[in-house]
């Protein structure tokens, strides 16, 4: 049985990773910190609300005397570290938080955990897993191989720059005071509870909406999309079997160019629109509401400044050490996404206009 603070628990990734968790590990005592920023979202975790081993703490991972004590009266034997600003356009317009939270919340909750577990009388036994991207490796050209673990590090954004510098303290502490931890650079996420600012959310709210779609240059970017199910999985796999010290890439071995991904959702959204009248009802501002093609709503725009061309990843290491797999086909992921998104109105909607940010400042203060 572990006790776990999974940091950043209510953002995207997190809150599908404490569900998953909880649901394979019952008997483990989950502790969410996380400040519940514009990304995360306490609605996401309200199943665990009322069960004795769930609690949920709003708060910042930059906040030593917080982390020491949670630390501390929990028990905490493994940290889970998902907390971060993740979206590489804000880190363009605005990189300081990046640098805080991503750098300054990384160690700080380094400095805590290592204090804990091996600054007292005996080294309590622990782990700590950070969960980073593939982006740090920076950029690929078409022809050449996928990022492995030994791809030097190379990244282009501030955002891929913050993860960069978190990475290297992970190990740092690891190579200098021999803290317990492991590291899993994944490829692009998607599914449920994605915050409608990343290309997947994003285009299909808009499209519902009849918003333009805003295609980033000649849209021949690629990515390589990872279903958020098949990253908790291989999460749980370098916990329970990855060796002490290593880093696992993940990914969902799926490269797609962003206009195949941005094709398919238009497509997708025409064919469901067709087969059930009430979308039709329900989103009359959609163009496939008057069985006009949702593809009408594409538009070049200015590139992204600094836009990585490519970005592919090599399974091979955890693949045969831990026995990953993905389960999901970009093709059943998506069309699971896009029905997510569908039947969950009220969860974005929300999002959009405002109303869960006042109720997070009316039950937990301003973040
Ligand atoms: P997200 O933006 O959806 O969620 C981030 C969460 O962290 C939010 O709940 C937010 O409230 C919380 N948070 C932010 N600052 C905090 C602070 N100072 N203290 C406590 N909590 C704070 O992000 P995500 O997409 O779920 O990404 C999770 C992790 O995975 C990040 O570390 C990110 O770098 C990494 N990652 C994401 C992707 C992706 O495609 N989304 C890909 C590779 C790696
Ligand atoms: P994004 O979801 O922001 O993830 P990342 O930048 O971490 O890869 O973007 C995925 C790709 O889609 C990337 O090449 C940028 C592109 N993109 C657009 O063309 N338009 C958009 O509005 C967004 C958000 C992204």
């Amino acid at each position: 049985m572990r006790n776990i603070l999974i940091t950043g628990g209510a953002g995207f990734i997190g809150s599908n990773f404490v569900l998953y968790w909880c649901s394979q590990h019952p008997q483990d005592r989950v502790v969410v910190l996380d400040a519940l920023t514009y990304a995360g979202n306490r609605s996401n975790l309200v199943a665990l609300d009322g069960k004795d081993e769930f609690t949920f703490v709003h708060g910042d991972i930059c906040d030593r005397d917080l982390v020491a004590k949670l630390l501390h009266d929990h028990a905490i034997d493994t940290v889970v570290h998902f907390a971060a600003e993740s979206h590489v356009d804000r880190s363009i317009h605005g990189p300081e938080a990046f640098i805080q939270t991503n750098i300054i919340g990384t160690h700080t909750l380094l400095a805590a955990a290592k204090a804990y577990w091996m600054d007292g009388d005996a080294i309590k036994p622990h782990r700590f897993h950070h969960v980073s991207t593939d982006e740090v490796y920076g950029t690929l050209l078409a022809d050449e191989p996928a990022f492995s673990e030994t791809t030097p590090y190379a990244p282009n954004s501030p955002y891929a720059a913050s993860k960069a510098s978190s990475d290297h303290l992970v190990r740092a502490y690891h190579h200098t005071y021999g803290l317990q931890v492991t590291t899993s650079n994944c490829s692009n996420n998607y599914g449920p509870f994605q915050f409608p600012e990343k290309l997947i959310p994003l285009f299909i709210i808009n499209a519902l909406h009849g918003k333009a779609l805003p295609i980033y240059g000649d849209g021949r970017q690629i990515r390589d999309w990872l279903h958020v199910e098949d990253h908790c999985r291989g999460i749980g796999l370098i916990i329970e079997k990855g060796r002490v010290g290593e880093v696992y890439n993940i990914g969902g071995n799926c490269e797609r160019v962003n206009l195949t991904i941005i094709d398919a959702l238009c497509g997708e959204l025409d064919a469901i629109f067709k087969i059930d009248p009430r979308h039709a009802e329900r989103f009359s501002d959609a163009p496939a509401a008057r069985g006009e093609p949702t593809a009408s709503l594409k538009t070049f725009v200015k590139d992204r400044a600094g836009h990585d061309q490519r970005y592919a990843v090599d399974t091979t290491k955890i693949e045969s050490e831990l026995g990953y797999k993905p389960v999901h086909t970009f093709e059943t992921g998506f069309a699971n996404t896009l029905e997510w998104y569908l039947n969950n109105e009220s969860w974005w909607q929300a999002v959009l206009d405002g109303s869960y940010r006042a109720w997070v400042e009316k039950h937990y203060g301003a973040a």
